[in-house]
């Protein structure tokens, strides 16, 4: 609990906010959960000492060699990190995602880089809807629950659930010993460390990175794809700490589209694909902390509902990461730009747009398409920190919330 972090570990250093220090860890911790799922070689202790925090429950414990990716030749992920062999990982024919909020969200990302990757279906659903829907578990689903508290009392009681099923169980949490590690058949734990603001930000992209790694794996145990395309994948996913360190920068270059959009009622995110995913969390992480009325919308889905309510001036954040899903969504913000939306980009460097549609844009580094999501959501969480500065709020403590929900 936070209550037992020593002062150094809560302290916020030279950052204003909680938020503000964790956004910026983001590299480090980002990096540190490519290392923790590194394979296991000579090294029998991690190098910062203190291989029980790494330790998961249950008989199998799991050490990693903290290799240095820009020196390491052949950086590799380990089943172990999850503490699964190979075989666990080929017997997975299904995986029931169970979270609840930006865990949730990081579920839909899970889902389209496994489903991409390793061509074995993925469900996500919400943890506290799992249990009352009747849920049917197929022979070889994994039950995987995403969870930075591992204390959430709706994931844990689905996980419960899932196990009274039968099914196996694997958790990706960052608190170690947490009651859903415990309950878990396996754990990964994401290498976030302490997270004191109530809006994730570091936990949730190191969440996805884990989803990464997971997908990756069961790609490879499943053979799915070759040698040469995991060692591709595997060198990009190690090029990310470096380009999320780039987005910092964003920090401020974000602010005079926060200023623009501080005084809206409503704004919209609009995203297809992987780019929807992450209008989830932009969205969330805007609301819950400058209590505007902030909406995600797959772009396809606009038609059927939400382009009645754009009217002069409503603002609408796309999402642009997925070239081939890039054209489609640019005609969906045409759509609501002839009907008076202010619109706006964040995008990846390499999608093309006609800057006179937009009121502003961004523009983060490339990266492969499956993973250009944990570059898009750093400007999204420093838009969200902005306007709730700007606002006169405090992002760290936003009204109503709690860090983690031990009740249902
Ligand atoms: C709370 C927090 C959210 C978080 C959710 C799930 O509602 O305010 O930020 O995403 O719980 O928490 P967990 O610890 O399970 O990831």
């Amino acid at each position: 609990t936070i209550a037992e972090l020593s002062q150094s570990q809560i302290h916020k250093g030279d950052y204003l906010h909680f938020m503000e220090k964790e956004i910026f860890e983001q590299p480090k911790v980002v990096k540190d959960t490519l290392l923790y799922a590194c394979k296991q070689e000579n090294g029998k202790q991690l190098e910062n000492g203190k291989p029980e925090e790494y330790a998961t429950p249950g008989a199998k414990q799991f050490s990693s060699a903290r290799k240095d990716p820009e020196n390491a030749e052949n950086p590799d992920f380990s089943y172990e990190a999850f503490s699964m062999a190979e075989k666990d990982f080929q017997d997975i024919s299904r995986v029931r995602v169970i979270a609840c909020g930006s865990a949730y969200h990081a579920g839909w990302v899970l889902k389209s880089v496994c489903e991409s990757l390793a061509r074995v279906p993925v469900q996500v659903e919400l943890a506290s809807e799992f249990r009352y829907n009747h849920p049917i578990l197929e022979n070889g689903e994994l039950v995987l629950s995403i969870s930075q508290s591992g204390e959430t009392a709706d994931t844990l009681a689905a996980v419960k659930e899932a196990k009274k099923l039968g099914a196996k169980t694997l958790s990706i949490v960052n608190v170690k010993g947490s009651a859903i590690a415990k309950e878990s058949d396996f754990v990964f734990y994401t290498q976030a460390g302490p997270e004191i603001a109530v809006a994730t930000t570091k936990a949730y992209s190191c969440q996805l990175v884990a989803g990464y790694i997971f997908s990756l794996l069961l790609a490879k145990a499943k053979g799915k794809i070759s040698r040469e395309e995991a060692s591709n994948l595997t060198e990009e996913l190690f090029l990310l700490p470096g380009k999320v360190q780039q987005c910092l920068s964003m920090d401020q270059e974000i602010l005079p589209m926060a200023k623009e959009l501080k005084d809206a009622d409503n704004i919209f995110f609009l995203g297809r694909g992987l780019d929807w995913a992450i209008s989830m969390e932009g969205a969330l992480k805007l609301k819950e902390i400058s209590y505007i009325h902030c909406e995600s919308y797959s772009s396809g889905e606009l038609k059927h509902g939400t382009i009645s309510l754009i009217e002069k001036d409503s603002p609408v954040i796309g999402l642009l990461s997925q070239e081939e899903l890039a054209g489609k969504s640019i005609s969906n913000i045409h759509e609501v730009r002839s009907r008076g939306a202010k619109c706006f980009a964040i995008k990846t460097e390499d999608i093309a747009i006609e800057e006179e549609d937009f009121a502003g844009s961004l523009s983060v580094a490339k990266t492969h398409p499956l993973f250009a999501g944990s570059l898009l959501v750093l400007p999204l969480q420093f838009l969200a920190y902005r306007v709730s500065l700007l606002k006169g709020f405090d992002p760290d403590k936003p009204r109503n919330l709690a860090k983690s929900v031990t009740v249902e």
